[in-house]
């Protein structure tokens, strides 16, 4: 699978875990940045990957910041996106069974960074149910 990942300078080196474990896996990386732990703006990152996946140029996304929640809110800016910031595993599981996220937004500062592995595997293995949840979709989707 194509995955965009970007992060600010709060989700760099989360990014870079994340980034080695998605290759190691057989996933095509499309990283946006940023490349440091030199401040920089995460709004910028949000929007840049929200475009990436809006635009299908990669199917999916990952945002990092120190929080997860500034880089959410910027990724939910760009039209087509539903970016959930997830702190547990079930959250990852709902938010694409129920939610159909495509983008999964971290906290680097906040979640012990194997744990977030674990919610980026199960992010990226469980479907959307459709059904029920296909018409609320359809309804963000619309606004
Ligand atoms: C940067 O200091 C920090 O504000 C950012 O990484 C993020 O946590 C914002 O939501």
């Amino acid at each position: 699978m194509k995955i965009a990942l970007a992060a600010d300078h709060g989700g760099f080196e989360l990014k870079e875990k994340v980034k080695a474990y998605l290759q190691d896996k057989d996933h095509d990386v499309l990283d946006l940045g940023c490349n440091t732990d030199e401040s920089v703006d995460y709004p910028s990152y949000g929007k840049a990957c929200g475009e990436a996946v809006a635009s299908g140029e990669a199917e999916r996304g990952i945002v990092i910041c120190g929080t997860g929640i500034g880089i959410s809110i910027a990724a939910n800016k760009v039209k087509g996106i539903r970016c959930a910031l997830c702190t547990s595993l079930f959250m990852a599981e709902m938010s694409r069974k129920h939610n159909d996220s495509n983008i999964l937004s971290l906290g680097g500062r906040i979640l012990e960074h194997d744990f977030a592995l674990n919610i980026v595997e199960v992010w990226l293995s469980t479907e959307f149910e459709g059904g029920r949840h296909q018409r609320r979709v359809d309804l963000l989707d619309s606004m």
